[in-house]
C-alpha cells in the first residue's frame, strides 16, 4: 500500500541552532512562505520561551503561513507550553512539540531525574498541552540511546496523556539504518498504541547517516520526517529534507511513498536558506550542489550526450536547478568538445576535430576548466569562425 509521508521542517528552529546562523524575523517569514510553497506539512518556527525574538518570530510565522501547520518547541514545562500557546495563537493550523530526554546519560547528568520522575513529567506536560492543542507531538530526546523497554514505556505514557504524534530523535546521530529499523520493529511489538499515532523521526548527521536513517524509518513505520533544508543544524546538522524528498521521488519503486513536496521549488528553497544562513552549499552536495548536474570525464560526457539516463538519475529541471553542464577539462573527450563548439555556433566536423582536439588537450592540461573564451581563442588559432 502507498504510504503518505509528511515533511516536518525545523530549519527555523534546529537549523538556526547552527553556529553562526541567526535569521531575522523578516527572513524567517520569507523562509516559512517558501517552505509552504515547497510543500512541507509542518513548520517548526522556533522555541518561543527561549527569547523574545524567538517568540515574535513564531508569532509572525504563525500569522503569515496559510495552509501549513505551525509548531513551537517546548520543554516539558508549563511556562514553555504557555509560550507556545500564545506564539501560535494566530496560526490557521497548529500543533505543539513537547520534549524531554529519556536516555540514561541525559536523565542522570543533565536532568537529575529518575525514570519515574521523567514519566511523571511526560504525563503532566502532555496532558497540560493537550488542553490547548488538538495535536501534541512528543519527543523522547536521545531516544536512540534510551533503554528500549523504558523508551516504549515513555512513549505509551505520552500517548495515554494525549500525544498523537511521537517523534523519535536520534539526537546525537548515533544510530545506523539497520539498528533504527530494529528499533522500529521493537516499538511496533512493545507499544500497545503504536498503530494509533503518527510516528516521526528526527535524525542528526554526526556520522553522516541522517538521511539514510530517515529513509530506513519510512520502511519501518514512520510517516513523518523531520529535518532542515541543506541539512543545516546543531553540530553536523539534521537530515537534509531535499535529499529525503529526492530519494522518495527517484526511488518511488522502492519506497512506494507519496508526499506533498513540489520538487521544482527545491533549488529556490535551498538557495534562500544558503543566502540567509550565509552558508554556501558545498559544490558536491547531493541534489542542490553546483556539481550535482555537471559531468566532467570524457566517458561520462560521451554517455550523457548519447543518453542522459546513463549518468543522471534525477534531472536538474525536476528540482528547479540549472540545466546539466558538461564542463570541459583534461578528461573531456573529443565528442563533448565538438558538441560544445556546435552549441557555440562553430560548424566543425570530425576531420577538423583531429586538428582542434590536440590544441584543446594542451590547453586543458594547464587549466582546470576550458572556458568558452579559451575555445574561441583555439578556433581563432585555426582560423575557424562562427558559421
Ligand atoms: O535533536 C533533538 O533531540 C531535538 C529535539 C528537541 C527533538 O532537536
Ligand atoms: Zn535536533
Amino acid at each position: 500500500m502507498t504510504k503518505q509521508i509528511q515533511f516536518f521542517d525545523t530549519t527555523l528552529r534546529d537549523g538556526e541552532q547552527t553556529i553562526g546562523v541567526n535569521f531575522s524575523i523578516e527572513e524567517k517569514v520569507e523562509i516559512a512562505k517558501q517552505l509552504e510553497a515547497w510543500g512541507v506539512d509542518c513548520i517548526e518556527a522556533g522555541f518561543p520561551v527561549a527569547s523574545e525574538g524567538d517568540f515574535e518570530a513564531v508569532s509572525a510565522v504563525a500569522a503569515a503561513v496559510k495552509h501549513t501547520c505551525v509548531t513551537g518547541l517546548a520543554r516539558a514545562r508549563k511556562g514553555d507550553i504557555d509560550a507556545c500557546v500564545k506564539a501560535t495563537a494566530q496560526a490557521a493550523h497548529k500543533q505543539i512539540h513537547v520534549f524531554i530526554a529519556t536516555s540514561p546519560v541525559h536523565r542522570e547528568s543533565k536532568l537529575h531525574m529518575t525514570k519515574e520522575q521523567v514519566l511523571e513529567s511526560i504525563t503532566d506536560s502532555v496532558t497540560y498541552a493537550h488542553q490547548f492543542f488538538d495535536i501534541v507531538e512528543f519527543s523522547p530526546e536521545d531516544a536512540t540511546r534510551t533503554e528500549h523497554d523504558y523508551l516504549c514505556t515513555a512513549i505509551q505514557t505520552a500517548i495515554d496523556a494525549g500525544a498523537s504524534v511521537i517523534n523519535i530523535p536520534d539526537t546525537v546521530g548515533y544510530t545506523n539504518p539497520a539498528e533504527f529499523a530494529e528499533l522500529f520493529q521493537y516499538m511496533q511489538k512493545h507499544i500497545p498504541s503504536f498503530d494509533d499515532v503518527t510516528f516521526s523521526v528526527h535524525c542528526h548527521d554526526d556520522l553522516g547517516m541522517a538521511v539514510a536513517n530517515s529513509l530506513a524509518s519510512i520502511e519501518n513505520g514512520a510517516t513523518r520526517i523531520e529535518g532542515t533544508i541543506n541539512g543545516i543544524g546543531e553540530r553536523a546538522g539534521n537530515a537534509a529534507l531535499e535529499e529525503v524528498a529526492a530519494a522518495l521521488y527517484v526511488r518511488k519503486d522502492y519506497y512506494n511513498a507519496e508526499d506533498n513536496i513540489d520538487l521544482k521549488e527545491t533549488k529556490m528553497t535551498s538557495d534562500m536558506i544558503s543566502n540567509y544562513a550565509n552558508m554556501p552549499v558545498p559544490r558536491n552536495k547531493a541534489v542542490v550542489g553546483a556539481n550535482a548536474f555537471a559531468h566532467e570525464s570524457g566517458i561520462h560526457q560521451d554517455g550523457m550526450l548519447k543518453n542522459p539516463n546513463t549518468y543522471e538519475i534525477l534531472t536538474p529541471e525536476t528540482v528547479g536547478a540549472n540545466k546539466t553542464t558538461l564542463p570541459l577539462g583534461k578528461l573531456s573527450g573529443s565528442h563533448a568538445v565538438m558538441a560544445k563548439l556546435h552549441a557555440m555556433g562553430f560548424k566543425v566536423d570530425r576531420e577538423e576535430m583531429k586538428e582542434i582536439f590536440p590544441i584543446f588537450k594542451d590547453k586543458a592540461d594547464h587549466t582546470s576548466i576550458v572556458s568558452e573564451d579559451d575555445l574561441r581563442e583555439i578556433m581563432k588559432q585555426i582560423k575557424k569562425v562562427v558559421a
